[in-house]
């Protein structure tokens, strides 16, 4: 018989997805900056990247929390989602779209980490790990303020100049 698995079994799984997404993101994020063609885009780019290292910091302290050695698994789910970024910025560069499309694509990411800390929170709260409740708690909010803000930079003048080409 299989051996038993429990809600802690899949936090410490997802903790490790997340792990991995997230140094993931540090790599991709200043690939997207040096893409980028307005000025707001690319600081909003660079300003996430530093919020990035921040959490995967967050994230060392919560295995450590475990008295867990840090360690990623691959999230096919990112590579996926990093993969179609790429392909955007090899379809669309040089064009008025492209920044638009890495908005696109930067907005994808930020959903699939705010599924991922909003499931860690509340399992962290069920197993206990209140610390580490908080500490997912502190990078959804930032993942979840980078997200607005890039609805802004599009509302406000990207998805106008790509349609206006
Ligand atoms: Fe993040």
């Amino acid at each position: 018989m299989a051996k038993e698995k429990t809600l802690e079994d899949l936090f410490h799984d997802t903790l490790k997805d997340i792990y991995y997404a997230e140094r993931k993101i540090l790599k991709t994020l200043p690939k997207m900056a040096r893409a980028a063609q307005s000025d707001s885009l690319k600081a909003a780019f660079e300003k996430h990247r530093e919020e990035t290292e921040g959490h995967i910091e967050r994230l060392q302290q919560v295995f450590e929390l475990l008295g867990k050695r840090p360690q990623g698994k691959t999230c096919d789910a990112i590579e996926g989602i990093v993969a179609e970024g790429e392909e955007i910025i090899d379809e669309f560069k040089g064009t008025a779209a492209l920044d638009a499309g890495l908005i696109s694509s930067a907005q994808a990411v930020e959903h699939y980490e705010m599924t991922r800390y909003g499931t860690l929170k509340r399992w962290a709260t069920e197993l206990g790990l209140n610390d580490a409740a908080t500490l997912f708690d502190a990078t959804l909010k930032e993942e979840t303020k980078t997200d607005s803000d890039l609805t802004k930079l599009a509302d406000a003048s990207v998805n106008q100049r790509a349609k206006a080409a």
